[in-house]
């Protein structure tokens, strides 16, 4: 796994990947020695690397930026690559994007015009990482949550699927990158269903909820 940032949701991802048993590299904006601590914290299955490096590594290349970033990403190599974006679209934090404004867009689609060759699959961007890392249960456990999962891509879509059910969740199908506008920011599957962010533990979401939560979104 190739992580392109590695902040809050990035290294949880991280994080879980390792328990599950995944080797990952690890990048940021400022360089693979500012991640020592966090790849030490990892472990043996842990690397930092530059971005161009975090994603030529990955059979699966996470994209976890402030949508802002996304210009400065190296689209290179991403070509080709199953690649997940957990990103959300906040103009306090971006600044204001005419598309994403407007809605033209979805946000996975502005990423795509700036990787335009990867295998872009949505998913993680609906759920708080304190969350995410509480909410991990075997597969077999009547508590197990559920998360979107949104692309173009049905083999990129189920190797996305593939690693979510390797670290402790399952997926609801949420359609195309199109359609990727039914788990973004501020709509009813966007952290609400997973509980207030003040309890760290989250609540478990299963299938039907998910389902609900994404039929429920208006545009
Ligand atoms: N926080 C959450 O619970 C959560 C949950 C779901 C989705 N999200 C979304 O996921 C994305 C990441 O959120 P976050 O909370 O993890 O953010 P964060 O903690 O601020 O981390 C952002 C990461 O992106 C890196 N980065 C920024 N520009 C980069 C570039 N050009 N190339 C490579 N790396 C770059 C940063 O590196 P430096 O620190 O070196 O600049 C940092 O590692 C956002 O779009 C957010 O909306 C967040």
């Amino acid at each position: 796994m190739g992580f392109i940032g590695s902040g809050h949701i990035g290294s949880t991802i991280a994080r879980l990947a390792v328990e599950a048993g995944h080797q990952v590299v690890l990048s940021n904006s400022r360089g693979p020695e500012t991640l020592a601590d966090t790849v030490a914290e990892l472990g043996p299955r842990a690397s930092a690397a530059t971005s161009g490096e975090a994603a030529a590594a990955g059979d699966i290349v996470v994209v976890t930026v402030p949508v802002k970033a996304f210009p400065s990403l190296t689209a290179a190599p991403l070509a080709g690559k199953t690649v997940v974006d957990t990103c959300n679209y906040g103009p306090a934090r971006d600044g204001h994007i005419p598309e994403l404004d407007s809605k033209s867009l979805t946000s996975s689609e502005l990423l795509l015009r700036y990787a335009p060759d990867a295998r872009l699959v949505k998913a993680f961007n609906n759920i708080y990482f304190k969350h995410l890392l509480s909410l991990v249960r075997p597969v077999e456990a009547p508590d197990r949550s559920y998360l979107p999962v949104a692309g173009d891509s049905a083999s990129a879509k189920a190797a996305v699927t593939a690693f979510i059910e390797s670290i402790g969740y399952s997926v609801v199908d949420a359609g195309s990158l199109a359609d990727s506008w039914r788990q973004a920011t501020d709509t009813p599957v966007w952290g609400t269903p997973y509980g207030p962010v003040s309890n760290e533990k989250g609540l478990p979401v299963g299938a039907d909820a998910i389902r609900a939560a994404l039929a429920a979104a208006t545009r």
